[in-house]
């Protein structure tokens, strides 16, 4: 984000105070904040306590070799059995835990807990038959049916970690990903739908076992949802139906209460280098984090809220506040299959309308796609059962969120403007809806239990109206314990920059305005945040140089109204390709689509002689996001030859 921006958001003074009837039956209040700083770790077991323990911690935190934490140590419990179990026990089985909207008008499903109770103990007893055992990795890749749920809770059930991929990667993507946690069986489906159409899934999960296959590794089954009907291939040594596998299980099953510190999953997320991450997260900590923060940041109340998260399944705010969170608060929420615009425009606010949806969670690119069709289609719907509305996965610009509680919110709703990653696992800095007077554009501050920062270069804190970079000062219960298979790689990405303080090192710059409160700036590093996604630069880059044609690659995020950031490449081709035909720009889109999948696609792709080199050879990609935003370029006094950039301009000038 450019300086001149920084200055324009840094002068927002409107202030939106809690509305007094949020404010005074807040399950937050102000007092928590000072109950969590006068002593954290007793704040945290408190905390603790929402969920129900086998057998009691002995201690809150294991802190004896940092940065590796143990929390709640010496505690047991199921988090499937908390998710769903206790509030059948609760005499609440009848409660609606979803209601699953599927794309296609009228394909809808209610789903109480006691249903679920059942159909998670069938998956699990499925599960169990088919050979998984405490500690196999699970691989999931479904759309947005309820079944993605169900196997999820099935393997927290049977401790087996799972590992979501997102149903919009690629073969390539996915076969990385079973390759790296070694998972022992697929869940997929034939297909789902998109955009009233029926999109296939199971042809990846076949090309990424061969190609597994071709590795080394062996996945043993794949269990596949039937949910488009579209014909598939089939290898009966492996592929099982659901159907077959789960329907006729029993619907009883003992859920067996594993170590605070089991493994519950892991998720995969881009880095700076071009291997994902594979992000742990344990049982306790984590679903204490997930459980206190969708109580506390969206003041949920169990008994009448109706509460929507709109995000996948395949990203950890699926798995935070759809699964995890929700579930073990005994929420009733909506689930929906497809995407905001089928079969038309105002398919949200009608989901909304139609379910009396009370809070809401979404994206900021969701919201400014809304904004530019225009609030006449949001207008036609009575969304007055809205109470409060949340933000995530990237800084919401203060127009978009002035737009979301005025046209969306009715001027009521306080937005919360939730500031966590994957590494962190629940929400970290956000705005209380019956604490904060919210100030669009921030994510305020650390909620009660969280101690953040923002610090200079040597890890000080900078003074009130400086910027620097988002650290969180001590650990806390959801944190990730490593990154799968790569305790080094966890350590000096996290834990080393600011090693001497012990601080947590987000990635993210960020700046404390004259109030102290905090404004999130965006990625530091090279990764690059597009609709609320998190893409390596290197990753796409790798994806590039592996097509035929290309001799180098260079990737940037540049500024995109409507996608926060989009990818932009610049690439040379190889000699032997010559100007690489015709369709060389098309050529290449549609490789990075293949590789790792559609949300990688290059907005834009550059055919360039040159690349911007410093003299030890690092690429300058602050030169290549000047010429991607259409702005001068700036300082090239330290490139190896300074006539490159000349080159490229009037390569793309001349329109090559
Ligand atoms: C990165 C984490 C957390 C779930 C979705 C993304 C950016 C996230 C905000 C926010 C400004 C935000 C950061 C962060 N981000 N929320 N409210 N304001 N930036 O998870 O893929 O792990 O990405 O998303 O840059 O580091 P993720």
């Amino acid at each position: 984000m450019s300086e001149e921006t920084l200055s324009n958001l840094l002068k927002e003074d409107r202030r939106f105070e809690p509305p007094p009837a949020i404010a005074e039956n807040a399950n937050l209040k102000a007092d928590a904040y000072e109950r969590a700083a006068a002593d954290r770790e007793a704040f945290w077991a408190e905390q603790a306590e929402r969920l129900d323990w086998d057998t009691k911690w002995d201690r809150v935190l294991d802190w004896d070799d940092p940065p590796f934490a143990k929390w709640f140590v010496g505690g047991k419990l199921n988090a499937s059995y908390n998710c769903v179990d206790r509030h059948v026990e609760a005499g609440r089985g009848d409660k609606v835990a979803l209601h699953w909207v599927g794309e296609p008008v009228d394909d809808t499903r209610d789903i109480t807990y006691a249903q679920l109770k059942d159909e998670v103990s069938r998956a699990a007893n499925a599960l169990t038959e088919l050979g998984v055992g405490t500690g196999d990795r699970v691989a999931i890749y479904l759309p947005m049916i309820p079944e993605a749920v169900v196997a999820m809770l099935a393997c927290a059930r049977i401790g087996a970690p799972h590992t979501v991929v997102f149903g919009g990667f690629s073969a390539d993507a996915l076969a990385s990903r079973l390759e790296d946690c070694q998972a022992k069986v697929v869940i997929t489906s034939d297909g789902g739908y998109r955009r009233g159409a029926p999109s296939a899934l199971k042809p990846a999960v076949d090309e990424a076992r061969a190609k597994t296959a071709s590795n080394g590794h062996t996945v043993e089954k794949v269990l596949v949802v039937r949910r488009t009907g579209q014909d598939v291939d089939w290898d009966d040594d492996v592929d099982v139906w659901w159907h077959d596998a789960v329907d006729g299980a029993s619907a009883d099953h003992t859920p067996e209460a594993f170590d605070s510190e089991h493994p519950l999953y892991v998720m995969y997320t881009s880095g700076t280098t071009g291997k994902p991450k594979g992000i742990l997260h344990t049982t306790g900590g984590y679903l204490t984090g997930c459980s206190y923060t969708h109580w506390g940041v969206f003041d949920l109340k169990r008994d009448t809220d109706v509460y929507w998260c709109s995000a996948d399944i395949g990203w950890v705010t699926g798995h935070s506040y759809m699964v995890y969170g929700p579930l073990a608060n005994g929420a009733t929420q909506v689930m929906y299959e497809g995407t905001p615009d089928s079969p038309e425009r105002g398919r949200w606010w009608q989901i909304i309308q139609d379910y009396g949806v009370t809070i809401f969670y979404t994206a900021p690119t969701a919201i400014r796609s809304f904004m530019k069709q225009g609030r006449e289609i949001p207008d036609k719907y009575d969304m007055s059962s809205l109470r409060i509305l949340g933000s995530v996965g990237e800084p919401i610009n203060p127009e978009a969120y002035v737009w979301y509680r005025h046209v969306i919110g009715g001027d009521r709703t306080p937005v919360v403007d939730t500031w966590w990653q994957t590494e962190t696992g629940a929400i970290m800095i956000s705005p209380l809806p019956g604490v904060t007077a919210g100030k669009p554009g921030s994510a305020m501050t650390p909620i009660p239990g969280v101690s953040a920062e923002v610090v200079d270069e040597e890890g000080t804190p900078v003074p009130n109206g400086s910027g620097g970079y988002l650290v969180l000062t001590e650990p806390w219960p959801s944190m990730l314990r490593t990154i799968w298979g790569d305790d080094e790689r966890f350590r000096d990405t996290y834990w080393s920059r600011f090693s001497k303080q012990g601080y947590y090192f987000a990635g993210d710059g960020a700046k404390k305005d004259e109030d102290g409160d905090i404004w999130v700036l965006g990625r530091v590093d090279d990764v690059m945040n597009v609709s609320g996604h998190r893409l390596s630069t290197t990753e796409i880059e790798s994806a590039l140089v592996s097509h035929p044609k290309v001799a180098e690659a260079a990737v940037v995020g540049a500024k995109d109204e409507d996608t926060g950031q989009a990818v932009c490449a610049f690439v040379i081709l190889r000699d032997e390709a010559g100007d690489g035909g015709e369709d060389i720009v098309k050529e290449l889109r549609q490789h990075v689509r293949k590789e790792i999948g559609p949300i990688a696609t290059p907005r834009q792709i550059m055919v360039v002689p040159e690349l911007p080199k410093t003299r030890s050879g690092k690429i300058m990609r602050r030169l290549l996001r000047d010429v991607a935003e259409h702005r001068e370029v700036g300082d090239v006094t330290t490139l190896a030859d300074s006539s490159v950039m000349d080159l490229i301009s009037s390569g793309i000038d001349s329109g090559k």
